[in-house]
């Protein structure tokens, strides 16, 4: 994607105010933050909006239990909201709030637009409406005819006079546009996704509500009370109205967004609904919706909703602000799922950050210090290592690419290639020894071309780490800044020389026995569990042969013969895996099975096995286990019991 518009605009969602916030929106949050301090150092005009999403009939309702009128509760989970980004210094420009005055006029002059050229009706909805997710689902999307397929809350029929947005005659026109726009939706696979959803037809989009008062009322020249907005109609305006849409348009140069960062479960709304009415609107569509997946705690989506929620706060105050959000960044490809673990980010602390790049920080500061008195001068690489400036060139030249894809993962992998080549070059150069051999210039030269590679990496991982590379950047005897991104990363430049600093190390280890967050007691719980479960089944094994059984008892145990139909890894567990098993029942069973160290995926697949099939679900993980496997173990490890031949799913053994 290359950059030709100076302006960029970069949003997040707009959060429901119905509870606190969460790892999950730090994360969306954390990423428009890198993306908009990566544009603004790259001298583009960027503006950078957040904001909460306060009108709806969750809202009201929550405020209710909680004895507050809509609007005081909205006041004070909006302000935490804001507090935390202020904490996490995360620098939006505005900060939109959906009960702002310029906000609601600007969504009562869109409905009027949309109004006046025909794209609005009035008629009578029928249909399931869940109002945790505040959508309304077709009889064939419910799960058992009554649950919401997103939540699986059950949903009420609702019947009401309502209005209609004209969403399906947007159909071939949001078609079109995917088409003409393969990177209107990232990461690339949703996109194919989002096509399939509209090829199979869209219906009009009912989007007000008389049921309830907590929201946005049409525009007077409409003259309908009893009704208002639907929130989602509410929501999405926010990225236009934060620009003085319907108002004083103060901000719409900054229109179309470069991109509005959302999470899978909003790709609907931004992928469909939003194009949809900006088409209405006459306004440009914007460059890229792109979704990220999900963090999830134990397998399990983490939401407010769910109240398994990682508090952002917590850990950032542990593990430190800006390591939280190279985690973040760099554990989880864009779009996937992760499993937020503590572990993890420890471990991504203590190698990546502590010994990729801390320790080459503290190689090059003592080396320099014993050396050349703290004094480098970059004359000598073109000399002694060319190569490696040339293949460093090489890898940054392409890492912008893969930020604008938000493929964050990408982009950092990529910076610690250089790291290694860093590394490498003062591994098989040897300055102790050149220095020694009387080597000198080789010596300053290796020294030198560290000291550019660890400048380049402080300015390009500037953006993710704003305080931590200004302290490398220091210590190296530079600032990061758009001066210092022109001369590095935009012109491939050196610094001539360097007066390097001594400074505390940047990344003190983390050891892991300091930290008993509540979070870090879970996990320990949950794995002590697991062992515990994993001993009694092995001393039941153990013991038998001893007790003689009836043959009614051993009926009393269903096994089966079962055909594995998926097989996946746990993420984070070094024992378990998870298996979907076809047993001839309407629905594959899903057993977690601890073989990890014994088969992988792969092996299993479509093969038969053993199955205990009458056996009560186990919670593993947080996932729920609806039977085990027949195996059988020794010194030499395990190995499953399988039909000689293959068997119908379901056959019955015994
Ligand atoms: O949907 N993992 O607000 P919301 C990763 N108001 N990200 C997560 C997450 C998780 N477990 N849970 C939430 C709304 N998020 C609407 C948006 S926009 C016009 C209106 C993130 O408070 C993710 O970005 O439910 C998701 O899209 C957003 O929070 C939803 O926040
Ligand atoms: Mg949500």
């Amino acid at each position: 994607m290359s950059d030709t518009c100076k302006k960029v605009y970069i949003t997040t969602p707009i959060y429901y105010v119905n509870d606190v916030p969460h790892i999950g929106h730090a994360y969306t949050t954390i990423i428009a933050d890198t993306l908009a301090r990566y544009s603004r150092m790259a001298g583009m005009d960027v503006f950078f909006l957040t904001g909460t999403d306060e009108h709806g009939q969750k809202i009201e309702q929550a405020a209710k239990a909680r004895g507050k009128s809509p609007q005081e509760y909205a006041d004070e989970i909006s302000d935490r909201f804001k507090q935390l980004w202020d904490e996490f210094e995360i620098s939006y420009d505005k900060f939109i709030r959906t009960t702002d005055a310029d906000h609601m006029k600007g969504v009562q002059k869109a409905f009027e637009v949309m109004y006046n050229n025909g794209d609005i009706y009035k008629d009578v909805y029928r249909g399931h409406y869940c109002v945790s997710c505040e959508t309304f689902f077709t009889e064939t999307q419910l799960v058992d005819d009554e649950f919401c397929p997103e939540c699986g809350r059950s949903t009420t029929i609702v019947e009401e006079e309502s209005y209609f947005f004209r969403l399906s005659k947007y159909q071939d026109k949001l078609l079109e546009w995917y088409e003409s726009h393969p990177e209107s939706i990232l990461p690339k696979s949703k996109r194919n996704e989002v096509i399939n959803f509209v090829k199979n037809g869209l219906d009009d989009l009912s989007i007000t509500r008389t049921s309830f008062d907590w929201g946005v009322k049409l525009p007077e020249s409409i003259n309908d009370p009893k009704h208002v907005m639907y929130v989602w109609l509410d929501a999405l305006m926010n990225y236009v109205t934060a620009l003085g849409y319907g108002d004083d348009e103060a901000r719409m140069d900054y229109w179309p967004a470069k991109v509005h960062l959302i999470g899978k479960d909003i790709l609907r709304f931004h992928a469909i609904y939003w194009p949809a009415f900006l088409m209405s609107l006459g306004l440009e569509l914007p460059q890229h919706v792109a979704a990220h997946g999900w963090w999830t705690r134990n397998g399990e989506k983490m939401s407010k909703s769910k109240g398994n929620v990682v508090n952002p706060k917590e850990i950032a105050d542990a593990y430190g602000l800006e390591n939280f959000r190279y985690f973040m960044l760099r554990e989880v490809p864009f779009g996937q799922d992760g499993d937020f673990s503590q572990r993890a980010l420890i471990d991504r602390i203590n190698s990546d950050l502590g010994n990729d790049l801390g320790n080459l920080l503290n190689r090059i500061i003592g080396m320099s210090g014993k050396y050349f008195d703290f004094n480098v001068k970059s004359d000598g690489i073109k000399t002694y290592h060319a190569d490696e400036l040339a293949e460093v060139n090489a890898i940054l030249a392409n890492v912008e690419e893969y930020l604008y894809e938000i493929q964050t993962n990408r982009y950092l992998e990529e910076l610690w290639k250089t790291l290694r080549i860093a590394n490498k070059a003062i591994d098989t150069g040897m300055p102790w020894t050149k220095m020694k051999e009387g080597k000198e210039d080789e010596a300053m030269a290796t020294i030198a071309l560290v000291a550019n590679i660890l400048a380049k990496v402080a300015v390009l991982l500037h953006p993710f780490m704003p305080k931590t590379t200004q302290k490398l950047a220091k210590a190296l005897g530079f600032e990061v800044n758009h001066e210092s991104y022109v001369k590095l990363i935009k012109n491939n430049e050196l610094l001539e020389t360097f007066t390097i600093e001594k400074i505390p190390p940047l990344f003190p280890r983390i050891e892991e026995q300091l930290l008993e967050t509540p979070a870090v007691k879970e996990e320990k719980k949950e794995e002590k569990k697991i062992k515990k479960q994993e001993a009694k089944k092995e001393n039941k094994s153990e013991e038998s042969g001893v007790n003689l059984i009836t043959i009614d008892q051993f009926f009393q145990t269903q096994l089966k013969v079962g055909t594995v139909i998926e097989a996946e890894e746990v993420p984070k567990s070094k024992k378990l895996l998870k298996l979907q098993v076809d047993l001839g029942e309407e629905k594959p069973r899903q057993i977690i099975a601890g073989i990890k160290e014994w088969y992988s995926p792969e092996d299993l697949k479509n093969t038969q096995v053993c199955v205990v099939a009458n056996l009560k679900p186990a919670k593993l993980m947080g996932m729920v286990s609806e039977g085990m496997l027949l195996a059988a173990k020794d010194d030499e490890g395990l190995c499953l019991i399988r039909p000689e031949k293959p068997r119908k799913p379901g056959s019955a053994i015994g």
